[in-house]
């Protein structure tokens, strides 16, 4: 099983859309069984598939870090024969303030995320365990980076982007200290369009030499914000938008020869 975090401290770089269609074209493309988490407070993930989730009645990633869930199983929402989804609350709000506040009735579990990676990979549950992380280190993103194989960054080229990437450049780098498992950290361009800012900011970034770049870039499209606002992924709503033919092949470059061989 491959365990991806889909990091970046900045917000609003395609994050929760690259989940979602991460997931999407592994699940129905690829035949892959794969098990979304959601770590973000803001819950677009679980809203994106549960409109109506009820936090304050269904179990979510925050009951299996404050411990009072004690199986992923019981927070895990199955959405399709292939695809589940371990949902989240406003809750993870509440959970980084007892990380912060150090109390001994208010523990965090911050290896919550490396138990549930084992017992799926022990269960042979899942192809890919999927974790779409906030904007920013709160406990949940750490969990979710100490329980990662691969990171992937969607970037967005501007000045802003390129400053919040070098702050996460330097904390994976102290987080590969203590998660020895990460052998991939690379960055995905997304919402890239033809422009010469763009472009020589992507020339910028693939010439620095010490970053880790996949060669397909994620186009924009309106149709992305539309597929979002019909609750589908693109590859569903719009199969032959740009943004739908780049994710695919995105996702084949990631399974490299995994795809070559299926
Ligand atoms: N390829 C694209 N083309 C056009 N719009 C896009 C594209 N990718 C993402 N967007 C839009 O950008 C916005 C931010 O996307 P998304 O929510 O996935 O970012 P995020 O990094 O998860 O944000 P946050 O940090 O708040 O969790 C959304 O409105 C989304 O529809
Ligand atoms: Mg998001």
């Amino acid at each position: 099983m491959r365990t991806i975090a889909i990091m970046n401290n900045k917000g609003g770089v395609g994050k929760t859309v690259t989940a979602i269609n991460l997931a999407d074209i592994l699940t129905r493309e690829h035949g892959k069984r794969v098990v979304l988490g959601d770590c973000d407070g803001q819950c677009n993930l679980t809203q994106f598939y549960v409109p109506d989730f009820d936090t304050s009645e269904d179990a979510s990633l925050d009951t299996l870090m404050c411990g009072l869930a004690s199986c992923y199983e019981e927070v895990l929402l199955p959405l399709t024969d292939k695809l589940s989804l371990i949902p989240a609350s406003d809750g993870l709000y509440d959970v980084d303030i007892s990380a912060l506040d150090g109390k001994e009735d208010h523990t965090v579990d911050m290896r919550c995320l490396i138990d549930i990676r084992d017992n799926l990979i022990e269960d042979e549950a899942a192809d890919f365990f999927i974790l779409d992380c906030p904007p920013g280190f709160t406990a949940s993103a750490v969990s979710a980076l100490l329980a990662a194989d691969e990171v992937v960054i969607p970037l967005t080229i501007d000045g802003f982007s390129f400053r919040g990437m070098a702050a996460l450049l330097r904390q994976l780098a102290s987080m590969r200290k203590s998660n020895w498992r990460l052998k991939r950290a690379a960055v995905l361009i997304t919402q890239y369009r033809n422009a010469d800012v763009v472009s020589q900011g992507e020339q910028l970034l693939r010439s620095n030499g010490k970053i880790d770049i996949y060669k397909q870039v994620i186009r924009r499209t309106d149709k992305v914000p539309e597929s979002t606002i019909d609750g589908s992924p693109i590859w569903q709503y719009s199969p032959g938008s740009a943004a739908a033919r780049d994710y695919r092949a995105w996702v084949r470059e990631l399974l490299g020869e995994e795809a070559a061989h299926e």
